[in-house]
C-alpha cells in the first residue's frame, strides 16, 4: 500500500477528501502523517479523529530559538522521511519548501493550486482571480496540481480542472465552487500520480 504524507496550514478540507476516499477505497493509499506548520490547523483534527499521526512544526517557533530558514526545510524533511512516504502531498500548505527539503524528496511532492497553471502564483489566487474578471480580464479560473520545484505554484502539471467565473457572484460563491473542484481533483491526482488510474 503506497504511503502518503500530508502538509496542511488550516482547515483541511482537501485532506478530509482524501481520509474521505482512503476510507471507502477509492483510494487506495494510507494516511501515514499529517505534518502542520500551525499548531492550531484544524486539519490536524481531522487527522485525529481518522486516527491518523499528527506533527506540527512551527516555523516561528524555529526561528525564535535561533534557527533558520534551510534548518527548517531540513528538520521539516526529517520529520517527514521518518514515515517513508511514496508521495507527498501539500493541501492547503502555506509555506514555500526549499532545496533542503525538496533535495530529500526528488519528485515526491505535488501540491495543490487553485488557478489554472502560470495564472495568479502565490497567495489569494480565487480573490485575484475574482477581481480579474470583475475588470474583464479573464473568463474563468481553475484548480491545478503539481509537482513542487523551488518556485512558487509552478513546476510539471498533473492535472487541471477550468473552473468558469459568473456574472454578479460573489469571492465566497467562487471560493465554495473552487474547493468543491479542488476536493475531487487533489484525490484523482493522487491517485494518477500512484498510478491507480
Ligand atoms: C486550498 O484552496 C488550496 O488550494 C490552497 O489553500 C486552500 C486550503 O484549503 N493552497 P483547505 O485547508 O484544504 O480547506
Amino acid at each position: 500500500m503506497s504511503k502518503i504524507v500530508v502538509l496542511i496550514s488550516g482547515n483541511g478540507s482537501n485532506l478530509q477528501a482524501l481520509i474521505d476516499n482512503v476510507t471507502s477505497g477509492d483510494l487506495e493509499a494510507e494516511i501515514a502523517a499529517v505534518v502542520s506548520n500551525k499548531a492550531d490547523a484544524y486539519g490536524l483534527i481531522r487527522a485525529q479523529e481518522a486516527g491518523i499521526p499528527t506533527e506540527v512544526l512551527d516555523l516561528k517557533e524555529v526561528l525564535s530559538d535561533g534557527g533558520n530558514r534551510e534548518g527548517y526545510d531540513i528538520e521539516l524533511a526529517g520529520l517527514v522521511a521518518a514515515y517513508e512516504p511514496d508521495l507527498i502531498v501539500l493541501a492547503g500548505w502555506m509555506l514555500i519548501l526549499g532545496k533542503g527539503f525538496l533535495d530529500r524528496f526528488p519528485n515526491k511532492v505535488i501540491n495543490l493550486h487553485p488557478a489554472m497553471p502560470g495564472a495568479f502564483a502565490g497567495t489569494r489566487a480565487i480573490e485575484r482571480a475574482h477581481a480579474a474578471f470583475q475588470r474583464g480580464e479573464i473568463k474563468r479560473t481553475g484548480v491545478m496540481v503539481h509537482r513542487v520545484i523551488p518556485e512558487v505554484d509552478a513546476g510539471p502539471v498533473v492535472t487541471k480542472e477550468p473552473v468558469p467565473i459568473f456574472p454578479g457572484e460573489s469571492v465566497d460563491e467562487l471560493e465554495e465552487r473552487v474547493h468543491e473542484v479542488e476536493h475531487n481533483l487533489i484525490v484523482a491526482a493522487v491517485a494518477l500520480v500512484l498510478g491507480q488510474t
